[in-house]
């Protein structure tokens, strides 16, 4: 979705906005643009705009685009099509003022129609350009109060970053809904709506709440509310490391990614562990003993992969702590009126942290007087702020837009959380101690199934050839179907469906025929013998089979086989080689693996 990046200081801004716009990549864009201030007030401002990647804007810059001073953008269409003309900077009409934002502005149309009324000639379809004018037309005498001015007109979501021709000596930034995070730096500041275009030149960063406002100067900033009363945001240290955002050798993210996974399990578990009384301790929960035990029920709301992650979190709660839990849509929930239960522990999960659905719905709870905790990557996010407490999955920076080390750190951090619920009811101390061991058996086990690259890598190739494919599991092998099935349908656009294998012969067997193969996921468990005759089915029907077990299966044209955990775990080690045979499926088809078409990282908007 779309990034915005801004520098004042001393160096040549243009570059520097590049590099900035390159680290948003990822975030997923269709086009690109920069406004800068040429020199003073004599020198205005200049803009420069593409459609596409940010290789096409920086081979459009115009020879003399220098200046010290600039705002920068990724723009994800939602207003108008992607083209030159509807990407950010935005202007006002006598070319004074420039804007981007992150967001969407839901009177849009009221305000363009008023603003033509009074004369003013829209260039663009987007939604921001009503900002630029809002600011342009200001009386205001001072930046500040003209973009104040212009946001109290504005109904919706918005990170904005903005210049003025009259004012060279500063940024003005606001946040309503998008984020907006200041880089601090020596005699320079810089400004971004993600830490990754920031890390490689600062970690020291102040992160604005909604409602707050900032004046960026080279040596300075302030921090503000859109009323104008002074905030005390203070900055903080980011953990994550530039070198993190890069490729370390490996052709993709995607795959750097999930070969990441044995270190940020391990990053998960450290200093959470507590073998003196079989259980963990997560410092952020903010719930005593007393409170966990209180609670009758769990929601876990999330979307996509982190949905996905919520259901595995689900059962393991309901197994570990007996507590009755399911996972829902964060995106369904929030339309549904749901009730809310005060003795229902909610819990928000997102990777990014800034999912829109995910936090309208921790929004929605709050309001309705909820308990609502995070299980969040990012740090400092949106919805780790909102929330009353939570955990942090540690899973570092994800770049890639498919997730998958975010999911399995989110899966562990479950597991701690069942861990925990359960000891502090019925879960016995021998048990507690088993789930422990095989906590810590997780890295190696991951390490074991990624040593298996290359026979999964000649699967691939072997299924590559389908134009659908059918994932199936039960109860705890359900939802690694469902993640593994959409893994595959994001990175290799391969249609693939996922179905409790108990529900085959209510539906789904019709599709069985030898051009549509099932991915199984059969672990040793109690259901093992029903896994196998959902197998037998399958095979009876003549359909092509590609197992994922703890044991090689008879039934099964292939298997892949993983290393046995308890049960309770099995499913954070079953979806792992899935991951890589979505990888290498879509590398065999050539295709846009860390930016699948159509998709982006953080879905910010609705
Ligand atoms: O940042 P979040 O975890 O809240 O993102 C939720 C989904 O948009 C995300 O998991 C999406 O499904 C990914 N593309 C999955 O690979």
């Amino acid at each position: 979705m779309c990034g915005i990046v801004g520098y004042i200081g001393k160096r040549d801004v243009a570059p520097l906005l590049l590099e900035g716009l390159q680290r948003l990549e990822y975030r997923g864009y269709d086009s690109a643009g920069i406004a800068l201030h040429a020199g003073g007030k004599a020198g205005g401002l200049k803009t420069a705009k593409a459609k596409g990647r940010v290789r096409e804007l920086e081979a459009r810059l115009p020879k003399r685009f220098a200046g010290t001073t600039g705002i920068a953008h990724t723009r994800w269409a939602t207003h108008g099509a992607p083209n030159d003309v509807n990407a950010h900077p935005h202007m006002d009409n006598d070319e004074k003022v420039a804007v981007v934002h992150n967001g969407i502005i839901d009177n849009a149309s009221e305000l363009r129609a008023r603003l033509t009324a009074e004369g003013v000639t829209f260039l663009s379809d987007t939604d921001t350009e009503v900002l630029a004018h809002l600011v342009g037309r200001s009386q205001a005498e001072t930046l500040e109060e003209k973009v104040r001015e212009a946001v109290r007109h504005i109904e919706g979501t918005y990170g904005i970053a903005v210049l003025h021709a009259d004012f060279p000596d500063r940024i003005v930034v606001a946040r309503n809904g998008s984020p907006v995070v200041l880089g601090i730096g020596e005699k320079e500041m810089f400004v971004s709506s993600d830490v990754a275009a920031l890390v490689s030149h600062t970690r020291q960063v102040v992160t604005l709440d909604d409602g707050e406002m900032a004046t960026l100067k080279a040596d300075d900033y302030r921090t503000y509310t859109t009323e104008g009363s002074r905030t005390s945001a203070q900055p903080t240290t980011v953990e994550w490391e530039a070198e993190s955002y890069d490729m370390g050798g490996h052709d993709t993210y995607m795959h750097k990614e999930i070969y990441e996974q044995a270190d940020a399990v391990d990053r998960a578990l450290r200093g959470r562990i507590d073998d003196r009384f079989s259980t963990v301790h997560l410092g952020g929960l903010n719930l005593d003993a007393r409170d966990a035990r209180a609670v009758r029920r769990v929601k876990i709301l999330g979307c996509g992969t982190s949905y996905h992650a919520g259901q595995i979190g689900a059962q393991m709660i309901e197994e570990l702590a007996r507590i009755p839990a399911d996972a829902e849509p964060a995106s369904e929930f929030r339309y549904r009126n749901p009730v809310v239960d005060p003795d229902t522990l909610y819990i928000a999960v997102s990777q990014s942290g800034e999912t829109y659905d995910v936090l309208a719905a921790v929004q929605e709870l709050k309001r309705k007087g909820a308990r609502v905790l995070g299980l969040v990557n990012v740090v400092g996010s949106a919805i780790a702020r909102e929330t009353d407490g939570g955990i942090y999955v540690h899973a570092g920076p994800e770049v890639c837009v498919v997730s998958t080390k975010c999911f399995t750190n989110m899966v562990v951090s479950f597991g701690l959380l069942a861990l925990h619920l359960g000891r502090t009811r019925d879960l016995s101390v021998a048990d507690g101690k088993r789930i422990i061991e095989g906590l810590r058996k997780l890295p190696a086990q991951i390490s074991e199934i990624l040593a298996n690259e290359g026979e999964i890598e000649k699967l691939a190739a072997e299924y590559a050839d389908a134009k659908s494919m059918l994932f199936i599991g039960r109860v705890r092998g359900y939802p690694v179907a469902r993640e593994a099935s959409l893994k595959l349908k994001e990175v290799s656009y391969i249609h693939a469906e996922a179905y409790p294998a108990s529900e085959l012969k209510h539906g789904p067997l019709a599709l069985i025929e030898p051009a549509m193969p099932t991915v199984a996921i059969v672990p040793d468990d109690e259901l093992l013998e029903k896994n196998r005759a959902a197998l037998e089915e399958i095979k009876a029907r003549s359909g092509r089979i590609l197992a994922v077990a703890h044991q090689v299966q008879e039934k099964a044209d292939h298997t892949i086989v993983v290393p046995k955990n308890e049960h309770e775990l099995d499913a954070i080690l079953m979806g792992i080689p899935l991951q890589l045979f979505a990888y290498h499926t879509a590398k065999a088809m050539g295709r846009d693996i860390d930016k699948p078409r159509n998709l982006a990282k953080s879905v910010t908007v609705e």
